[in-house]
């Protein structure tokens, strides 16, 4: 009896425990830090538990069903038969359109409430104190602070408990801007801004990705979130916003040269705006849209030979001596 339990035990939650070991920690819809990854969570729970149930019982009719046909021959069901009548009625059609007709509709309501806009009707507390924009292109994130000089990729920094709104919109196709911990996907396109508020209720670092595919690269799209203390969040911001300090050496006209066409330090004359501006590069924690650490030799991997790190991406592989990608990768782990 107690084996039986732990065996049925068991085949409820294997599937689940794959689910949850295969997401990690960092970036795990089941392991929500704020309001709104609360409500997909327990959407996510209830909406399995709604169907394992519905599941369980269609299961034990057919398993009592196949038992009996063995034990009694093929049952027929006789004239007159009331007690069979109403079994079928009641458990293949009364009960499957009321568990499905009560998950729709709390599905259906959860979604409108969901999906609202969230400076509109939004509770005094859920009014964003903060607005960030961030510009999606292939295969990385931009990120911009408006009323602010500072431009970053690939890694978003905001204050903890603090709500936050996201204006997104993209340079090329379309993309999506997911963080499973924090929020909803939210599309993200060419022709339209849309807005999703962004929280986290402690401190620390969240991964996201790119949730629509939009090219080769669409699944090393990544990108990071860190929620800090306001104060930390500030002075990170003000150091962002400033233009690269110490920029007089040989490295700036090798990079103005080789680099300056596609990528802007602020404060040199190297202004592209077709990759991640690199002002602060030496501050982010990865490259590539958070596909590798930002290590001096990941680094040096990365501008030797692109498409091999990331076939498939924008970035060109250019003509460097070892000399000068050396000088190169010091010049911009310098950009702090
Ligand atoms: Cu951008 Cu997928």
């Amino acid at each position: 009896m107690l084996g039986a339990r732990l065996r049925a035990r068991f085949l409820t939650l294997a599937p689940v425990a794959f689910v949850v070991a295969g997401c990690g920690s960092k970036q795990d819809a089941l392991e929500p830090r704020s309001g709104a990854a609360h409500g997909i969570s327990s959407l996510w729970w209830n909406m399995l538990i709604g169907s394992a149930l519905a599941f369980g019982v269609v299961a034990a009719i057919l398993i009592g069903a196949w038992f009996r046909r063995h034990r009694e021959g093929v049952p027929g069901v006789r004239d007159g038969d009331r007690a069979a009548f109403v079994v079928v009625v009641a458990l293949g059609v009364v009960v499957p359109i009321l568990v499905i007709s009560a998950l729709f509709f709390y599905g259906d309501i959860f979604l409108v409430r969901q999906t609202a806009v969230p400076t509109e009707n939004a509770a005094a507390a859920d009014k964003p104190r903060l607005t960030i924009r961030v510009i999606a292109h292939q295969f990385w994130w931009e990120v911009r602070y408006p009323g602010t000089a500072a431009v970053t990729a690939n890694e978003i920094h905001f204050p903890v408990a603090t709500p936050v709104q996201v204006l997104l919109s993209s340079d090329d196709v379309i993309h999506s801007f997911w963080f499973p911990q924090l929020n909803k996907k939210q599309d993200v396109l060419p022709d339209q801004t849309n807005r999703l508020l962004l929280y986290a209720d402690r401190v620390g670092r969240y991964r996201g990705q790119c949730a629509e595919f939009c090219g080769l690269q669409h699944a090393h799209m990544s990108m990071y979130a860190f929620a800090e203390p306001d104060a930390d969040f500030r002075a990170w911001l003000a150091a962002q916003s400033k233009p690269a300090s110490g920029t007089g050496s040989g490295g700036t006209s090798l990079f103005v040269s080789k680099c300056g066409s596609c990528h802007t330090i602020r404060g040199t004359e190297a202004s592209g705006d077709v990759g991640p501006d690199l002002t602060h590069v030496g501050s982010r924690t990865s490259l590539a849209a958070a596909t590798i650490p930002n290590t001096r030799e990941r680094m040096r991997a990365w501008i030797d030979d692109p498409q091999a790190v990331k076939p498939g991406n924008q970035m060109p592989k250019v003509d460097l001596t070892s000399a000068q990608l050396a000088e190169l990768v010091r010049y911009l782990e310098a950009r702090k």
